[in-house]
């Protein structure tokens, strides 16, 4: 007879040589648990002004989420500067957790772990980057120079953005949507989008993931009869373009019926220089921007 099948057959009568052993691994696997929800459960960061576990979350930070939110979380063209004092879903240790490690539905903001191939960060790990964002956070609200309700005159009137842009559902259609722009890029990046607005496309904000995301190329096309249209191209495959002309018109075209068809990635948007727009219009229209974002939020 074996040793194994003997001490199988003898456990029945023997329990006190294996439970200390059972009872010990059940008890780790409990204080584990127990840890780990804690962590999750937590509704104030462990690691709160901890220099170290800052610097551990700025490692973290730079590897997950500087990509959209910039370097020093001061944001980007795909994410919000989070050293903004407030925040649009929620200012607590508890709301940021949330929002980190849940994503938010229906926004380019991945739930903890989509990033990677699935390998997530750990509570403990989150927390440490909690603690980097509150090391770099603005203390106060920043109050923007410029005066909102003065740049809603401009957006809607003279400076005419509300030709090619709905805020709010007012306006046109021909660039993106910019209600929720204020929330989502920085206040840079707003500032050269209109400036400059050919250094880099706006891509549609909920699809930064995608590994070609929509951007808002210019067209231009002559069709069969001589007819030139320009526009942006809303979908492209091998053989058809969809596009929207500065009517906001919508075409779709086979291209291989077309006389020509070139892609530029010269906006359509005029670029606002400093004749065409003052520095303080410009810093008016963000504060709208800016004001319209902020709104828009969850919470
Ligand atoms: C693919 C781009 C992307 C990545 C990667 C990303 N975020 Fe975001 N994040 C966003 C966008 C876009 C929003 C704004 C969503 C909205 O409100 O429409 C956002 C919002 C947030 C907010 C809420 C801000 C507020 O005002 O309430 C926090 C906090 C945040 N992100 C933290 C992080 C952290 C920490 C990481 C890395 C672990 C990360 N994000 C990774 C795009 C991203
Ligand atoms: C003739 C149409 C037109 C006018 C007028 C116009 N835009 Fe645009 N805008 C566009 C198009 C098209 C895009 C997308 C391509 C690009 O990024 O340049 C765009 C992009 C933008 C973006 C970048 C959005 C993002 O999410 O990245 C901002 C911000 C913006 N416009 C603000 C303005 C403001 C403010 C004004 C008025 C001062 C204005 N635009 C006037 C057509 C226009």
């Amino acid at each position: 007879m074996s040793a194994s099948a003997k001490s199988c057959s003898t456990f029945p009568s023997e329990p006190r040589q294996v439970s200390p052993l059972i009872f010990l691994g059940v008890a780790a696997l409990l204080i584990c648990a127990v840890l780990a929800v804690s962590l999750f459960a937590q509704e104030k960061n462990p690691f709160a002004s901890d220099p170290k576990a800052a610097k551990l979350g700025e490692s973290q930070f730079r590897a997950n989420c500087a990509f959209c939110h910039g370097l020093g979380a001061r944001g980007g063209g795909r994410g919000p500067d989070l050293t903004r004092a407030q925040k649009r879903h929620g200012n607590s240790d508890a709301d940021l957790f949330r929002t980190i490690n849940e994503g938010i539905p229906g926004t380019a903001m991945p739930p903890n772990g989509a990033t990677q191939q699935g390998v997530g960060m750990t509570a403990e790990e989150i927390w440490q980057v909690i603690a980097y964002i509150r090391s770099v956070e603005k203390k106060a609200p920043a109050q923007p120079p410029g005066n909102a309700a003065q740049g809603r005159g401009l957006f809607y009137g003279s400076a005419a953005c509300s030709t090619c842009h709905m805020v709010e559902g007012k306006g046109g259609r021909l660039g993106p949507d910019l209600t929720s722009t204020g929330g989502v890029r920085s206040v840079e990046y707003i500032i050269e989008s209109i400036r400059n607005p050919s250094r880099r496309l706006a891509q549609g904000i909920s699809e930064a993931m995608k590994e070609f995301s929509q951007e808002y190329e210019t067209v231009t096309v002559v069709t069969s009869d001589g007819q030139k249209i320009a526009g942006v191209v809303l979908n492209e495959d091998s053989f058809t373009l969809q596009m929207m002309d500065a009517r906001e018109q919508i075409h779709l075209l086979e291209k291989d019926k077309l006389r020509s068809f070139e892609k530029s990635r010269e906006s359509l948007m005029p670029a606002y220089d400093m004749k065409t727009l003052s520095e303080k219009d410009l810093q008016d229209i963000v504060a709208f921007l800016l004001s319209v974002g902020s709104q828009g939020g969850v919470q």
